[in-house]
C-alpha cells in the first residue's frame, strides 16, 4: 500500500506539494509533483543526477526565488496548510520555519556562538539568557555541545568539516523550524563524519521534520522513513523507505535500485 496506509497513526503532512510544475525560464524541471511530508519523519529524495531533487527541495522554502527566471508554473506548495506563495508570506519568516543545510558547509566567519545565535538575532532577540539557552540547546541537539562548550568564542572556520556541517545544522535548528531541508549534507564529508550526521538525523527527527536529498541510496535506507524517487523531473514513486527499496511498485524504480541506470 501507499505511504498513506499509516495515516491513522501519524499526524497530517507538514509540507504538501500539490500538482506542481516548475520551470527554469522556458525549461521545465519538475512535472506535476505531488508529495506529502509527515511530521517528525525523515523523507529522502533520491534519483539520478539532474532529475530535480534539489529543485524540489528548494521549492519548499522558496530558495529558487534566487534564480530570476525560476517559477512554479502550476500547482502549489503548502507548509502547515499555508500556501507559501501567498502575497502575505514573509520570506524571512518562511526560511525560519523551513531551515536549510547545504552540501558544502557554510558557517559564517564568526564565533561558534554567533553562528548559532544568528537566526535569533535577525529576528530581533537580544536577551542574553534566551540566546545562551538557544545556543546550548541547538549545540546539544547537534551533538556538538560537549566538544565545543569550552570554546564558544572560537572562530567557526577553525572547526573540522564534519563539525562545521553539524554547526550549520545547529544554526538551522536554533530558530525551532518546522522543517529542516538538507541537500546532500554529507557528500563533502569523510565516512566517520557522515555516520555522525546520520546518527544525528535519527535524533533530530524526534523534534523536527527532515527532508534530505541524497545521491546515496544506502544513506536513504539508513536515515529515512519515507523515500521519493524522482526521474526526469517526475516523482515516480513515494513510499515508506523499506517498502520502496524491497518492493517497488514501478518498473523504473526497480531498475534504478538495481543500478540498471544512474
Ligand atoms: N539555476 C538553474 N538554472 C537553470 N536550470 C537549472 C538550474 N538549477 C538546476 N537546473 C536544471 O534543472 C534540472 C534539475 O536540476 P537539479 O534540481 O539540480 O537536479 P538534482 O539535484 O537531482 O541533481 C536539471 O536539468 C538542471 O540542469
Ligand atoms: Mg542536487
Amino acid at each position: 500500500m501507499s505511504a498513506d496506509s499509516t495515516a491513522k497513526t501519524t499526524p497530517p503532512p507538514v509540507v504538501q506539494v500539490r500538482d506542481m510544475d516548475f520551470c527554469y525560464g522556458t525549461s521545465p524541471a519538475l512535472f506535476d509533483i505531488n508529495l506529502k511530508v509527515k511530521y517528525h519523519r525523515v523523507t529522502a529524495l533520491i534519483g539520478p543526477s539532474g532529475c530535480g531533487k534539489s529543485t524540489l527541495l528548494r521549492c519548499i522554502n522558496r530558495m529558487n526565488d534566487r534564480v530570476p527566471s525560476a517559477r512554479v508554473t502550476k500547482g502549489e506548495v503548502l507548509v502547515k496548510g499555508k500556501n507559501i506563495h501567498d502575497a502575505d508570506v514573509d520570506l524571512t519568516q518562511l526560511r525560519k520555519q523551513v531551515g536549510m543545510v547545504f552540501q558544502k558547509s557554510n558557517p559564517f566567519p564568526k564565533s561558534i556562538y554567533e553562528n548559532v545565535a544568528y537566526g535569533l538575532r535577525i529576528h530581533g532577540e537580544k536577551n542574553k539568557s534566551v540566546l545562551d539557552e538557544a545556543v546550548e540547546r541547538s549545540l546539544r541537539q547537534s551533538a556538538l555541545w560537549d566538544e565545543l562548550k569550552d570554546r564558544l568564542n572560537a572562530n567557526a572556520l577553525a572547526l573540522s568539516g564534519g563539525q562545521q556541517q553539524r554547526l550549520c545544522i545547529a544554526r538551522a535548528i536554533a530558530t525551532l523550524p518546522d522543517v529542516l531541508l538538507m541537500d546532500e549534507p554529507c557528500s563533502a564529508l569523510d565516512p566517520i563524519s557522515t555516520l555522525k550526521i546520520e546518527e544525528l538525523m535519527h535524533q533530530l527527527a524526534q523534534e523536527y521534520t527532515i527532508v534530505i536529498v541524497t545521491h546515496n541510496m544506502q544513506q536513504a535506507v539508513r536515515v529515512s522513513d519515507y523515500t521519493a524517487f524522482l526521474h526526469l523531473g517526475k516523482l515516480v514513486e513515494f513510499a515508506p523507505t523499506e517498502e520502496l527499496f524491497t518492493n517497488p511498485r514501478e518498473k523504473l524504480t526497480e531498475s534504478y535500485l538495481r543500478g540498471t541506470f544512474s
